[in-house]
């Protein structure tokens, strides 16, 4: 009997399980968000609006008994809620009648530079992913003009937003289209606009992965000119248009990592405060570091406005990870962020519906798990917008 009657062509089966998957995926999303399967933000409270607009939540009551503004949606017990265009309304109406310009809206002024900011280590779950888009979300909803990129192929943070990559971008439309080394678009082409007003994404598929490709072929012709200037050259063209990006980077040292760290002004490492990430840390800053300077042996400017460990899934009763947390702030002092991103279900509860904190609902946890972790969420992502102001001059 011959051996091989049961054979089957594993190409074959691997194509079929991707499709069947994409497909699932595909359902369940049109379940979780219907009816058009577009993502939407939740409402807040006036308390939380009042909380992301800086005014007292009487001030927003006055303007809404005022007829100013907005009109908030009415609770049956007649409580506010605040859409979050309601909020940019009401942002840009504060604005108006600020005693300082810029009182209501915190991005760029004249001479102040765009803020690249890349999210690196090359652990894998180290929480990049979960940092960039909490820390993209925070700042949009705080009235900075946000720009995410999603350069990992694995396409998390895409996730995050509602773009399946398999389904929605058959055809391309990730940054490799803007850094290609052959008739790249311009990188407008690939920006959309995500349900957070002043939050945009450059979505990730699997396409990037050509980039890891295709850079070596044109270092070897020549043709690749400074290939880690990529991502700086293609974000100059939207300069004006943002004032904070957020790279969510892949989990490997390659030509995208490189490209994104050249065109960061900061640098945020994500360290899991365990033993075996942080020996891994060390091999990844040493390897950065070589590859920093054989970026600045071409003569390129290296330099970045600030760099930053943020301690993430952190467990403050865990006896362990105190002690390496303690070992870190030790070595590297205040290069470490003093808020810890702690480990919450919250967070993880969240992701499994592709969801961030920030768009749950409160009541779907227990009220101390939610307001612990989201306490926990703001103390970081504000204390990264103080070392963007700080870069600004401001504060
Ligand atoms: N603070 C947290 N509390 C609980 N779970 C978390 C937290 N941060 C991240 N996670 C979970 O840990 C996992 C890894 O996080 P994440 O995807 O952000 O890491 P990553 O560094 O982007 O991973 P990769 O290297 O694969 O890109 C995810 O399932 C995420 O939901
Ligand atoms: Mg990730």
């Amino acid at each position: 009997m011959s051996k091989n009657t049961q054979t089957e062509d594993l190409n074959g089966v691997i194509r079929d399980h991707a499709e069947i998957l994409a497909m699932q995926l595909h359902a369940q999303r049109e379940s979780l968000f219907p009816p058009d399967a577009d993502k939407e933000m939740r409402k807040f409270t006036s308390g939380e609006a009042a909380a992301l607009l800086g005014v007292n939540d009487s001030y927003l009551r006055k303007l809404h008994l005022d007829g100013k503004g907005p009109s908030p949606e009415l609770t049956p017990g007649n409580r506010r809620l605040y859409s979050v265009q309601d909020l940019a309304d009401l942002r840009q109406l504060l604005e108006k009648t600020a005693r300082k310009p810029g009182d209501y809206l915190p991005g760029r002024r004249e001479g102040d530079h765009l803020q690249v900011i890349g999210v690196m280590n090359f652990k894998g779950g180290s929480g990049k992913t979960t940092t960039s888009a909490h820390l993209a979300q925070r700042l949009a909803l705080l009235g900075y003009r946000v720009l995410a990129i999603d350069l990992d192929p694995q396409a998390s943070m895409t996730a995050l937003h509602g773009v399946q990559p398999e389904y929605d971008l058959p055809e391309g439309g990730t940054l490799y289209d803007a850094i290609r080394y052959d008739d790249p678009v311009p990188i407008t082409d690939v920006i959309r606009p995500t349900y957070i007003p002043g939050l945009d994404l450059i979505p990730g598929n699997l396409e990037l992965m050509e980039f890891e490709h295709d850079t070596p072929r044109a270092l070897s012709q020549n043709a690749a000119g400074l290939f880690f200037f990529r991502v700086k050259e293609a974000l100059s063209q939207v300069d004006d248009r943002y004032d904070v990006v957020v790279i969510d980077c892949p989990p490997q040292l390659g030509f995208l990592t490189m490209s994104a760290l050249s065109a960061a002004t900061g640098v945020l490492v994500t360290i899991h405060p365990e033993m075996l990430d942080v020996m891994s840390m060390s091999q990844f800053l040493r390897m950065t570091a070589d590859l920093m300077d054989v970026i600045a042996e071409s003569g390129a400017d290296m330099s970045h406005d600030w760099m930053r460990y943020l301690l993430t899934r952190y467990e403050p009763t865990d006896a362990p990870q105190n002690r390496i947390t303690a070992f870190l702030r030790t070595m590297y002092g205040d290069k470490v962020l003093n808020a810890p991103m702690l480990k919450s279900t919250a967070i993880s509860d969240a992701g499994l519906t592709k969801q961030t904190l920030y768009e749950v609902d409160r009541s779907a946890f227990t009220r101390a798990t939610y307001d612990r972790a989201i306490e926990s969420l703001n103390a970081v992502n504000d204390e990264i917008a103080a070392l963007i102001q700080a870069t600004w001059g401001r504060k």
